[in-house]
């Protein structure tokens, strides 16, 4: 695992969002893995900042989501389909049909993870897989004890998540039970990972994934399996890494430290 520490948020949501871009220049027509949550938006403002700038074009890049809740239709405004328009497809050039995410609102939600999963098998392997992290360590709704085995399926969201996701529902409407998320071996498929972790509520977990057992207790620490994984974080969310130091010592403010 490369682990690169910012002092802030915003320049680890920037870095994330440089190496999403830089992808896209070296291989415009590469496939990427997206994700949803409060810390993306920022590294989608960076995205289709680049775009409006002329630095890049998103025309040819597929994209595979990683969730989406079980019964909320594309056009709810929590459900994630939604969330991907607003927060980075419209303002950019992503084509609609190379765009994916799971419908949650089909009458056999378990067919469509199905579907899904093979979908992305016929046209990955996905290039760049970026990821965020739960404050119980799932990544996509891979939420404790899920196997690392898995692939595109139906989880029961824990309590803890649907607490921490109230927050983007309104009107005394609650989150759903149910989403379809990507595998765990679905995720450790791509080429590449990018994970970005901000903020305290997530010291807890980016320690576990990065220093733990591997674990199915935190889904996250499977990720100490793939070759090729960039941990972003800010100092909050390092905060509770034993190897901080030396993390630092080895990428100096996130950068690339010449070996001489
Ligand atoms: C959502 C997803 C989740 C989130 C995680 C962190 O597509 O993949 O694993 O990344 O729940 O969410 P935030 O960023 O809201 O803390």
């Amino acid at each position: 695992m490369k682990i690169l520490i910012f002092e802030t948020a915003a320049q680890a949501a920037e870095r994330a969002a440089h190496q999403i871009i830089d992808k896209v220049q070296a291989r415009p027509d590469c496939v990427l893995g997206l994700a949803t949550g409060g810390t993306m938006p920022p590294v989608y403002r960076h995205m289709a900042q680049a775009k409006a700038q002329g630095a890049v074009s998103y025309a040819l890049v597929t994209t595979f989501n990683l969730d989406e809740y079980v019964g909320l239709a594309p056009d709810h405004p929590c459900s994630y389909h939604h969330f991907m328009a607003q927060e980075l497809f419209d303002a950019t050039d992503f084509s609609p049909t190379r765009t994916h995410l799971p419908y949650g609102n089909t009458a056999d939600p378990a067919a469509e993870a199905t579907r899904y999963d093979a979908l992305i098998q016929s046209q990955g392997p996905i290039d760049l897989q970026l990821l965020g992290i739960g404050a119980n360590g799932h990544i996509g709704f891979n939420e404790p004890t899920s196997s690392f085995g898995s692939r595109t399926r139906i989880k029961t969201l824990t309590k803890a998540t649907r607490l921490a996701n109230q927050r983007f529902f309104q009107d005394g409407e609650a989150p759903p039970n149910y989403a379809i998320t990507v595998g765990i071996e679905t995720i450790l498929e791509s080429r590449e990972v990018v994970l970005l972790a901000t903020g305290i509520a997530k010291a807890r977990s980016v320690a576990d994934m990065v220093e733990g057992p591997l674990s199915a207790i935190c889904p996250a620490s499977a990720l100490q399996l793939h070759p090729a994984t960039t941990i972003i974080l800010d100092q909050d969310a390092a905060s509770l890494l034993k190897l901080k130091e030396y993390y630092f010592q080895v990428h100096p403010n996130g950068q690339e430290a010449p070996i001489v």
